[in-house]
């Protein structure tokens, strides 16, 4: 083992942090936390594990879920594909593996949601190989430790941070390995402000010797991101609510919102028409809610929400009237939740 496997197995062995799914013998809870872990901090993810693993304790209950409870149980967590994508894999699972993770990378990678990252963790983590992984973090660990001059996000660079990952990784605790350098990265490894002074790697970083810690991951120039402006109507009727299902499949996909079209002009001005075009949905705008806003991940969005009455309603199996008591049994992202709770 080299110095720095050694030193990280050690720091871990005294400094990692207590969590319900670590040293977990259940590859389901391995995989499902790994799921939940990625885009999302590990404070948030805790409370929203433990109250999953009571839903759905097995792959197999989670195999026979119905999507809108599935989706609930994730609600605010974000990037909803990876909830779907869960509930799919599971039945997958059940059916072809009799509820049983696959050992066989080929077969784990072949399932809805599971890329390479996934695949290393749950390989090291739960089945003890010797399977090294990446995220964020890691890339940020490993590309300051070898004051690595590709950009992290090319393919180039993607290759040598796996090489990294991989060559320095100890025989038979490939496991403990992998989550050192995710607790590193999460608490002293930081992206701003790194602690190196607290480092159990810190003799044998080559960014902290050059002093470019800062600098690293180095990542392509961003794109700006596209800002939107929709206007969404809120149509109240006898304590109903009329929501409109999304899409299965894309952004927020089968989950519940309140009618609502882009515009590119002033939304009180537009909504009643651009809505009328888009959807065929005819409303009277009244007065305005609060707006709300969000950033996704490759846009942002300020909702302008209006309450309206009904003028005529187009035959469309996806709106639904829902009762105002019953809104937080439907799912939906945070900027509908956000409207949702004022007219609650
Ligand atoms: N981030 C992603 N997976 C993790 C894990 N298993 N432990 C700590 N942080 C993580």
């Amino acid at each position: 083992m080299n110095r720095l496997s050694s030193n990280l197995l050690a720091w871990y062995h005294t400094q990692k942090r207590i969590l319900p799914w670590r040293d977990h013998p259940d590859p389901y809870a391995v995989w499902v936390s790994e799921i939940m872990l990625q885009q999302t901090r590990v404070d948030t993810v805790i409370p929203y594990f433990e109250k999953w693993m009571k839903l759905f304790p097995t792959v197999k209950a989670l195999a026979s879920a119905n999507e809108q409870d599935v989706l609930n149980a994730w609600e605010g967590l974000g990037y909803y594909s990876r909830a779907r994508n869960l509930h799919k894999a599971a039945k997958i699972i059940a059916e072809r593996f009799n509820g049983e993770l696959p050992r066989n990378l080929d077969e784990l990678r072949s399932l809805p949601g599971i890329g390479r990252y996934t695949v290393g963790a749950i390989a090291s983590m739960a089945f003890g190989m010797d399977e090294p992984t990446l995220d964020g973090n890691l890339r940020r660990v490993f590309s300051r430790l070898f004051d690595v001059a590709e950009f992290a996000d090319s393919p180039t660079g993607e290759k040598i941070l796996w090489g990294l990952a991989a060559e320095n990784l100890p025989s038979g605790q490939a496991g403990d390995y992998n989550q050192a350098l995710m607790d590193l990265g999460a608490t002293v490894c930081l992206p701003k402000n790194p602690r190196c002074l607290l480092c159990p790697l810190m003799s044998v970083c080559q960014a902290r010797e050059h002093g470019t810690q800062e600098q690293h991951p180095l990542l392509k120039p961003k794109k700006a991101v596209p800002s939107y402006v929709h206007a969404a109507a809120v149509v109240v009727e006898r304590g109903r609510v009329l929501l409109n299902q999304r899409p299965a499949e894309g952004l927020l996909g089968g989950m519940w919102e309140f009618p609502n079209v882009r515009v590119d002009g002033d939304p009180a001005r537009m909504l009643v028409k651009s809505l009328k075009m888009a959807t065929q949905l005819e409303v009277k705008k009244k007065e305005a809610l609060h707006v709300v806003e969000h950033a996704y991940s490759h846009f942002k969005v300020t909702v302008y929400p209006f309450r309206c009455d009904k003028v005529s309603i187009p035959k469309n199996k996806n709106l639904k009237w829902v009762k105002l008591s019953e809104l937080d049994d439907y799912p939906m992202g945070k900027v509908d939740r956000q409207i949702a709770n004022q007219i609650k």
